[in-house]
């Protein structure tokens, strides 16, 4: 199954995430991987929008932790300015995760402490404009929303 989507502009970066974050139930959690200004953050815009939420969505480089709420509430965690790994138990994810849907950026600053089953959005620049987004799912509910995403965004 093809996995991989292109964008050519922020809006439709924008647009694919708000095709997923229309297909995002509670415990869902969506990891984003990529360079600094890939558009992690553009795509969380995008997730928020999808579940009805109509304020702001900032990045949250200083701030750990957004709360969207929307149809469901979206958490939105940015864990670039962590020093260490543990620091990712200071959010609870796990509380979280019963409780609405959840976006990671930079989760590899969390090391393995990050819920197991997620579907990762890996994010390759490749030009000023156009970036490459490749989905990888890991456990049964991932996949099914990697599969929604393509049908609705592919
Ligand atoms: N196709 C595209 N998709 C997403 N953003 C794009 C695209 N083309 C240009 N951009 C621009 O790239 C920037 C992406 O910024 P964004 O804050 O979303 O990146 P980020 O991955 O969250 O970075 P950081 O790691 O610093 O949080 C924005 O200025 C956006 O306008
Ligand atoms: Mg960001």
């Amino acid at each position: 199954m093809k996995t991989t989507l292109s964008s050519a502009s922020a809006g439709e970066t924008r647009r694919i995430g708000e095709a997923l974050g229309k297909l995002l139930e509670v415990g869902d959690v969506v990891l984003l991987s990529g360079q600094l200004g890939a558009g992690k953050t553009v795509f969380v815009q995008g997730l928020a929008t999808g579940l009805g939420y109509e304020g702001t969505v900032s990045s949250k480089s200083f701030v750990l932790l957004g709360e969207y709420k929307g149809k469901i509430t979206l958490y939105h965690a940015d864990l670039y300015r962590l020093d260490q790994p543990e620091q990712v138990d200071d959010l609870a994810l796990e509380e979280l995760v019963v409780d609405g849907a959840v976006a990671v950026e930079w989760p590899e600053r969390g090391g393995s402490r990050l819920p197991e089953e997620h579907l990762v959005v890996q994010f390759e620049v490749d030009s000023a404009e156009t970036r490459t987004l490749s989905l990888d799912p890991k456990g049964q509910r991932a996949v099914r929303l990697s599969e929604g995403l393509m049908a609705a965004a592919g």
